[in-house]
């Protein structure tokens, strides 16, 4: 399976550190973001990666690179340690980048993945969205779609307040936890106008019918093409399912989330 990772968009949230540094390369501990959302994709069987990225993300190629001046000064002071963790960084996966060249949204983001993807199904999974649980989101995304053969986005019940942060499902009234077939779909609804409070995360398994849909949307929310309209234009016609996480979202998009993000992983740790 081919994973997708957008990384594109410009953190406006956590300005002013993401003037220079992308957001994605914002650290969990010791770890930037990304590279949980990358480990995630490999534990879930996906080898080959393509992360979108823009100007200003080059920090997110360098990390995944070689750096063989670092290897060499690790080597000699004979900090063995370091230098098996930086090696297997550089060789986690068969990474490929694309660039999105003007910020024109999520949907825009994964039609750029069209030549890679081909024509099996694939996973998306955002680049600032990490998920903390025992089995892999993407991986329990997979073996649902290849139960039920239809492509499947990961969802989460959240506060009435704060459906005007994420895109919102309406779920059949025939489904159930923690697996529903999606009717239709909203991009940021403000609480009265939401179908539900079930929010989508950043986790999408996909079959490349979508881009014909992503071709066929018009600007959205934000005046941004939305991943979520070319969906709401899927639901219609075709088979869409969401199903619930298990585990903890993280979310480094602002500086309060992103700090709750570092507690919850260095209390897990032990650090704190
Ligand atoms: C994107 C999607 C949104 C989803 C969210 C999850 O929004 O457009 O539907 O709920 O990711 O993180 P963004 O946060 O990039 O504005």
């Amino acid at each position: 399976m081919k994973a997708v990772i957008p990384a594109a968009g410009l953190g406006t949230r956590m300005l002013p550190v993401t003037k220079t540094q992308p957001k994605e390369m914002l650290p969990i501990l010791n770890k930037p973001a990304i590279h949980y959302v990358v480990e995630e994709a490999i534990n879930s069987g996906c080898d080959d990666i393509l992360i979108i990225t823009g100007r200003t993300k080059r920090a997110i190629e360098d990390y995944f690179d070689r750096s063989p001046e670092l290897e060499e000064f690790l080597k000699k002071k004979g900090k063995e340690k370091e230098l098996e963790e930086i090696r297997r960084i550089s060789e986690m996966a068969n990474i490929m980048y694309v660039r999105q060249k003007e910020p024109l949204g999520l949907g825009h983001a994964v039609l750029l993945a069209e030549k890679f993807v081909g024509d099996e199904p694939f996973a998306v999974l955002l680049g600032d969205d990490i998920i903390v649980s025992e089995e892999p989101t993407t991986r329990r995304m997979i073996d649902l779609y290849n139960r039920e053969g239809a492509p499947v986005i990961a969802v989460m019940p959240v506060e009435r307040d704060d459906t005007k942060r994420y895109g919102i499902i309406k779920p059949s009234n025939l489904s159930r936890p923690p697996v529903y077939t999606v009717d239709d779909l909203v991009e940021k609804p403000a609480p009265e106008e939401a179908p539900s409070n079930l929010a989508i995360v950043g986790r999408y398994l996909l079959t490349p019918e979508i881009f014909t849909y992503l071709k066929n949307i018009s600007r959205g929310k934000g005046n941004e093409y939305q991943l979520t309209d070319a969906l709401k234009l899927f639901a219609f016609s075709r088979k869409l399912l969401a199903m619930e996480i298990k585990g903890v979202r993280l979310d480094i998009g602002s500086p309060e989330s992103w700090l709750k993000a570092n507690i919850y992983m260095g209390k897990r740790s032990g650090i704190i």
